[in-house]
């Protein structure tokens, strides 16, 4: 392995190099005003050297080793631009990072409120929004209590930013909430609709849209249970994965809840949780003689329809039946079973066969067989005495051949056994 990197490393064009070594530069997206940061370079090319991270930030190490260095960022009051380079044999390799600096307003005003109002007329709002970064990502809502009446993004003129209303939704308790980014829409919840008792499956809650992903909390509960979710952050995407299982019967609520500043998102699922054994199938015997009268039946659970080669049980839960003379033709023959089982609209289905051996026709197979069996040691005897007869009766007999040293012996026997030794 070594031999075949330096070789690598000695062969490969630099370009080649940078893509089979990145560096990787690990840094959070976002940070809030004057907050720290804590950077991580590393690289897994095998002779790494001058690892650095260059910043105009003031940086304080971390720890480090050959292939990583990671260092804290303090008081960060600006979005700024991050840059790690290391030499790879005799190569650089660059990463670089971006981290915006987000801060809340430091005023929001709500504009005077005209002495009286027409009813049925629209009433302007305007919202002063002063500071607050980036701009671009600054939404104002106007709340009435916990309800929202209307959101609309920070502009930069500060005369802009217009709410408008129904007079009648007006209340007395007017709120403006600056929020960073949680969109109006619920996140996206994949869970399965049916779970088999016993079995793992993956549930996904993923919203897109968040700003900075980085500091949204999400949680995924099924039923009382929460779960341990697995959350990457991706740009503005938010994908957290659980495995779920549970081993009783019933139906359980998948809950998945992203909370950023404060504001949260969620979506449910219900999910059933279902048994279902196989069908059992059943032959009154499986080895009959030919005529005589063969039952296969068929159940599956309580709930589950069952067919048995065709035949519909009567209703699910019930077994599916089946009896017949057996003939010649039926010796080999499978019969298969199908169940049934809807859970949460979708069907689910399992299937069992089995095999029927009639014996009137194995007779005449196994007579054919004896009658072979009898011709084939006759005719190997016959040959055997011919060959070996004279020496039988002498005892014991060496053929020696010159291209083979490997003696064949004949031992005296009885004479009317003498097959056996050619089996
Ligand atoms: C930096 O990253 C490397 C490689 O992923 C890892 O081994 C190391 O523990 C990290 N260091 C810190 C302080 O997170
Ligand atoms: C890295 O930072 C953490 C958190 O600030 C601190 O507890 C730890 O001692 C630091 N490690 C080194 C090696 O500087
Ligand atoms: C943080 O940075 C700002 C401006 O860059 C500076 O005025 C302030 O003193 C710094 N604060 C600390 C605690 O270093
Ligand atoms: C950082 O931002 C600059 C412009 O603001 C952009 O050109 C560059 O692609 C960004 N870099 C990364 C790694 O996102
Ligand atoms: C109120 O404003 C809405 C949207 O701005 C507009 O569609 C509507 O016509 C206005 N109603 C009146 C009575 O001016
Ligand atoms: C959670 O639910 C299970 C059954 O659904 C119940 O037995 C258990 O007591 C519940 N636990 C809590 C903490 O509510
Ligand atoms: C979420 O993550 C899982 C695995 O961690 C992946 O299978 C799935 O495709 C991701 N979903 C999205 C929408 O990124
Ligand atoms: C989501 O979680 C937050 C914080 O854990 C909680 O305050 C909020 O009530 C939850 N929302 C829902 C709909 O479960
Ligand atoms: C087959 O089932 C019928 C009734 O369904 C029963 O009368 C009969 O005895 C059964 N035969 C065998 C061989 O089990
Ligand atoms: C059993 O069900 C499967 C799935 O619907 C179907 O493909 C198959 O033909 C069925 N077999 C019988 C014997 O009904």
């Amino acid at each position: 392995m070594w031999v075949f990197m330096l070789l690598l490393c000695c062969l490969l064009p630099q370009g080649a190099q940078e893509q089979m070594f990145p560096l990787q530069l690990e840094a959070p997206a976002a940070v809030l005003a004057a907050g720290s940061v804590l950077v991580n370079c590393s690289t897994e090319c095998p002779s790494p050297s001058n690892l650095m991270l260059e910043t105009s930030l003031l940086k304080q190490p971390n720890g480090s080793s050959p292939g990583w260095a990671a260092f804290w960022l303090s008081n960060l009051t600006e979005d700024t631009k991050i840059m790690c380079s290391v030499l790879c044999g005799d190569s650089q390799v660059i990463a670089s990072s971006n981290i915006t600096v987000y801060r809340f307003p430091e005023e929001v005003e709500l504009g005077p409120l005209p002495s009286w109002q027409p009813v049925g007329e629209n009433l302007t709002l305007r919202c002063l929004v002063v500071g607050g970064a980036p701009r671009n990502r600054l939404t104002a809502v106007l709340l009435r209590d916990q309800e929202e009446l209307s959101r609309q993004p920070v502009t930069s003129n500060p005369e802009d930013p217009v709410l408008g209303m129904k007079l009648s939704l007006l209340a007395a308790c007017l709120h403006l909430l600056f929020s960073p980014a949680l969109p109006v829409t619920s996140p996206h919840l994949l869970a399965p609709r049916s779970l088999e008792v016993g079995t793992r499956r993956q549930v996904h809650c993923v919203l897109d849209g968040l700003f900075p992903a980085s500091e949204a909390q999400v949680h995924l509960a099924l039923g009382n249970q929460t779960l341990n979710p697995t959350v990457t952050r991706d740009g503005d995407t938010l994908n957290a994965t659980a495995t779920v299982r549970l081993d009783q019967e019933g139906t359980q609520k998948i809950v998945c809840n992203v909370t950023l500043a404060g504001v949260s998102r969620s979506a449910q699922k219900l999910t059933t949780v279902f048994s279902f054994p196989g069908p059992i199938l059943r032959l009154s015997r499986t080895n009959v003689p030919k005529g005589s009268t063969v039952n296969v039946t068929c159940k599956a659970g309580p709930r589950a329809q069952v067919r048995l080669d065709g035949v519909l049980a009567p209703s699910p839960g019930e077994p599916a039946q089946l009896e017949l003379i057996a003939t010649d033709s039926d010796n080999g023959r499978y019969f298969i079973c199908n169940a049934t089982l809807e859970v949460a609209g979708e069907l689910i289905y399992r299937s069992t066969a089995v095999q029927l051996r009639v014996l009137g026709r194995g007779h005449s197979v196994t007579i054919g067989l004896t009658v072979l069996t009898v011709l084939g040691v006759i005719i190997t005897s016959g040959a055997l005495l011919y060959v070996f007869g004279m020496q039988k009766r002498c005892g014991i007999y060496h053929v020696k051949q010159q291209s083979n040293s490997v003696p064949l012996t004949a031992i005296q026997q009885p004479e009317d056994t003498p097959g056996e030794e050619a089996s």
